[in-house]
């Protein structure tokens, strides 16, 4: 398997690019802020926790082969880091992968997440030549259900209580892709 380098991309209003040390305000702002996490597996962080994840994440870029991209989402407009967008190599023999995305309340509902997922998508199927990319997400996370469908991704599962997340039981929405049902429209 040979390592894929994830080159800078332009999309109508965004950059997405390799995260930077410098990145970490912008990172850790959305973070810390507990209305972002609510439907994930971690936060609010603190700075030691947005120490540790831009730590890994940066390490990915020297893994040989390298199997998680974490892609900085930046505005044109003002050069701000808005959110972090993300595709991993789940399994090379079936060139399966993942995506998921995460960005600050302020950026919200303006078609960011979905401007950037479809370019992420691009990525894992010219770039990394994935076959199949899946995406889950809590059934009660609308906004992330409604990015995944209108990145052209199909629901094909309720996956039950199959997450312990903050100590309780979470259901989980299973979206997919397959290479030949991509367009780059
Ligand atoms: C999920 C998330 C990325 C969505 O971002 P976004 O900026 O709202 O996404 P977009 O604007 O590209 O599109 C989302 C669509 O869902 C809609 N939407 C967003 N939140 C919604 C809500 N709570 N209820 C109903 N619709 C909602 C938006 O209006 C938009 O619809 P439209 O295109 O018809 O106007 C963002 O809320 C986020 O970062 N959440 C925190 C992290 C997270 O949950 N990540 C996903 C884990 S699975």
């Amino acid at each position: 398997m040979i390592t894929i380098i994830f080159e800078a991309v332009e999309t109508k209003r965004l950059v997405l690019r390799e995260c930077r040390p410098a990145d970490f305000n912008a990172i850790h702002e959305y973070g810390s802020d507990p209305e972002v996490s609510i439907y994930l597996p971690w936060g609010p962080n603190s700075e030691a926790d947005t120490g540790n994840y831009l730590d890994s994440i940066l390490s990915y870029q020297f893994h040989n082969p390298r199997k998680d991209y974490e892609i900085a989402i930046v505005l044109k407009e003002t050069d701000l880091l808005i959110g972090v967008c993300s595709i991993h190599i789940t399994n090379d023999k079936t060139r399966e992968g993942f995506i998921g995305y995460c960005y600050n309340r302020q950026y919200w509902g303006k078609g960011y997440a979905s401007e950037a997922a479809k370019a992420i998508l691009e990525f894992g199927f010219m770039k990394l030549n994935l076959h199949r990319i899946f995406a889950t997400c809590d059934p009660k996370n609308v906004g992330s259900s409604k990015v995944l469908e209108k990145i052209g991704m199909k629901r094909e599962g309720h996956l039950r209580e199959h997450k312990l997340q903050r100590g309780k039981w979470r259901d989980s929405y299973l979206y997919s892709i397959l290479e030949h049902e991509f367009s780059h429209k």
